[in-house]
Order: C-alpha cells, then sequence, then structure tokens
C-alpha cells in the first residue's frame, strides 16, 4: 500500500516518518516540492504518486499571526485541503487530515464531543474548521482527527520554550486558566498508524470526525509544572497568570477537553495520559 504525506518536517510530520517509513511505501513531500499556497497543485501529487492513502500533516499553524494573514491562513488550512480531498476522490485514495481544539469556543464545562456545536474564536480555529467542512463536502472517504496541543521533540512547541526559559533564572508567568489536553506527536502518529491498519483491512464503516489527544486535562501552568519537574528543574518558580495577564492577538478558548470515546468505539483506540506521553518525550530530547 502506498501512502503519500504532506508535511515531513513539522512536528507530525516528523513522527508519522518514524513510525511508517519501516512499515509501507512512503513518500513524504515538503516545501518548496509541495505549496499548499497553490491548491490546484496538490492534484497533481496525487496523480502522479496513486496513493491509497494520503496523510494531510501540513497546515499553517500560526495561531496569532493568522489574525493578519486570515486570507493565507484559509487558502493553506481549507482550500488546499479542498482541492486534495477532491484529488483523492477522484485517484481513489482515503484522506487523513487534522484538524483543532481550536474550532470550540472554550464556554464548555464537559469534554466536546465531535457533534458538539462548533465556534472558533479566531481566524486560525476558522480556517480549520472551513478545511474540516471542505474536506468532508469533497469526498466520503475521509478520516479527520482533531487533537489539541501537540508538542514533540521537533519544532517550536510549549514544552521546548519552558525547557528554554528554565535556564534563565527568572520566575516563569504561565496562563492557568485555559485547560486543555496536551497531545505528544509521537502518539498521534501512532493512533494513524493504526487507523491505517484498520482502513488497509478495507473496512469501509470507520470514515468521518475523530477527537484524539492525550489523555487527561491540566492548564499550561499544570504542564509548565510538570516539565519542570521531569526535567529536574524543580528550582524554576512557575507563577500561574491569568488570560486577561497574557494578551494574544488570537483569543484562545478557556476549556476544549475533547471527548475521545468515538475513536475507541470506532477503533478501539485509546491514547496514554499526557502526564507518561510527556514523560517519554522529555526522556528524548
Ligand atoms: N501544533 C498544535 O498545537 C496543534 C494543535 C491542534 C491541531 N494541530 C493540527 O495538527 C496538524 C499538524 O500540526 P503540527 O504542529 O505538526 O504543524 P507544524 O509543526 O507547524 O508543521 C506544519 C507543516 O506544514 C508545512 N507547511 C506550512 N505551510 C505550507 C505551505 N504553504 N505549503 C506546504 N507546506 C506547508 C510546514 O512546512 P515548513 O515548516 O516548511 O513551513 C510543516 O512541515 C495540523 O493540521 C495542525 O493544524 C496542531
Amino acid at each position: 500500500m502506498k501512502i503519500l504525506v504532506f508535511g515531513r518536517i513539522g512536528q507530525l510530520g516528523s513522527a508519522l516518518a518514524e513510525v511508517l517509513s519501516d512499515r509501507y511505501e512512503t513518500r513524504f513531500i515538503d516545501q518548496p516540492e509541495l505549496d499548499l499556497t497553490v491548491p490546484e497543485s496538490v492534484r497533481d501529487h496525487v496523480q502522479t504518486y496513486l496513493p491509497s492513502i494520503v496523510i494531510n500533516a501540513a497546515a499553517y499553524t500560526a495561531v496569532d499571526r493568522a489574525e493578519t494573514e486570515p486570507e493565507l491562513a484559509h487558502i493553506i488550512n481549507a482550500r488546499a485541503p479542498e482541492s486534495l480531498a477532491y484529488a483523492c476522490d477522484e485517484a481513489g485514495a482515503v484522506l487523513i487530515h487534522y484538524s483543532t481544539d481550536y474550532v470550540f469556543d472554550g464556554t464548555a464545562s464537559m469534554p466536546y464531543t465531535e457533534t458538539a456545536a462548533v465556534a472558533p474564536t479566531g481566524v486560525y480555529g476558522q480556517s480549520k474548521l472551513a478545511g474540516e467542512i471542505a474536506v468532508a463536502s469533497a469526498t466520503q472517504r475521509y478520516v479527520i482527527l482533531r487533537t489539541a496541543w501537540l508538542y514533540s521533540a521537533v519544532g517550536h512547541n510549549f514544552v521546548k520554550t519552558m525547557l528554554k526559559l528554565a535556564d534563565s533564572g527568572q520566575p516563569v508567568r504561565v496562563v492557568a486558566d485555559q485547560v486543555g489536553s496536551p497531545t505528544y506527536a509521537q502518539d498521534l502518529a501512532r493512533v494513524t498508524r493504526s487507523i491505517i491498519e484498520v482502513l488497509n483491512s478495507s473496512r469501509e464503516d470507520c470514515f468521518g470526525l475523530y477527537h484524539v489527544t492525550n489523555s487527561g486535562t491540566t492548564s499550561w501552568h499544570g504542564l509548565a509544572q510538570e516539565i519542570f519537574r521531569l526535567a529536574a528543574h524543580q528550582d524554576v518558580v512557575v507563577q500561574p497568570i491569568s488570560t486577561e495577564e497574557y494578551p494574544t492577538p488570537a483569543p484562545r478558548p478557556a476549556y476544549t477537553a475533547l471527548d475521545c470515546s468515538k475513536l475507541e468505539r470506532v477503533f478501539g483506540l485509546t491514547l496514554p495520559s499526557w502526564r507518561d506521553a510527556l514523560a517519554r518525550c522529555i526522556d528524548s530530547l
């Protein structure tokens, strides 16, 4: 089975390369060969390689910058996935695509299910939601995985930022009133591989939208404390602050725990706790 993956050097793309390359015939493409700012161009890649599965791990992920580049975010996160979904449909390939907890406004007090009302508060979330809708309209044979607070040993992310700050000798101020589920890109990649195994067994009843995060929730403050504990930086003082004290161009949802029970029901898959995942990531650094 041939798998074409968009986005090789991102957090998720790198993890997918680790878990898929030894098991499947894979081709990873990234910029400049892949240019999602030209949505029509993605069709050629699918037509040339003729994969059974296409994984789109590429995206515009700069949440704050998106507020000043709404058109670019929309092209990369919505128009390009739409074009890709049409190309997959035409070629008979299944599309695996990723979305975000930021499609929710964060006002819930219980974990969001896949059918919960969406209401993104910023341009990034709006562009990713438009991508979900466009993919689902263009093909029936898709799997969209909504994930959250992604981190890994590569790329830019909260975990690596905290570890850099640890050496400053200064107290670190971290937002304590936003709650979500930190998710290790390696675990998301492994779940993707397990889903591919199911798709490979010709099951046709599992297409659709799924929530996929490491289990459990915490705040950014709680996550920072755990990072410093695991990295043996207990000396670092982590001061809790409010969202108001840390204004950002894109408003952040306060609560985005995702209910992942559909993933367990349909695929029999569950993810480890966020603490377990974080420990593995920090060990790998
Ligand atoms: N990061 C998070 O906290 C988070 C949370 C929830 C959901 N997600 C979703 O999870 C998925 C993976 O995210 P990630 O954190 O792995 O992203 P990432 O590390 O930012 O990687 C994104 C990838 O997309 C590529 N890309 C960006 N613009 C492109 C363009 N115009 N043409 C071609 N490729 C382009 C990047 O290439 P360059 O590096 O060369 O630009 C990079 O390889 C995305 O769908 C994202 O929306 C992420």
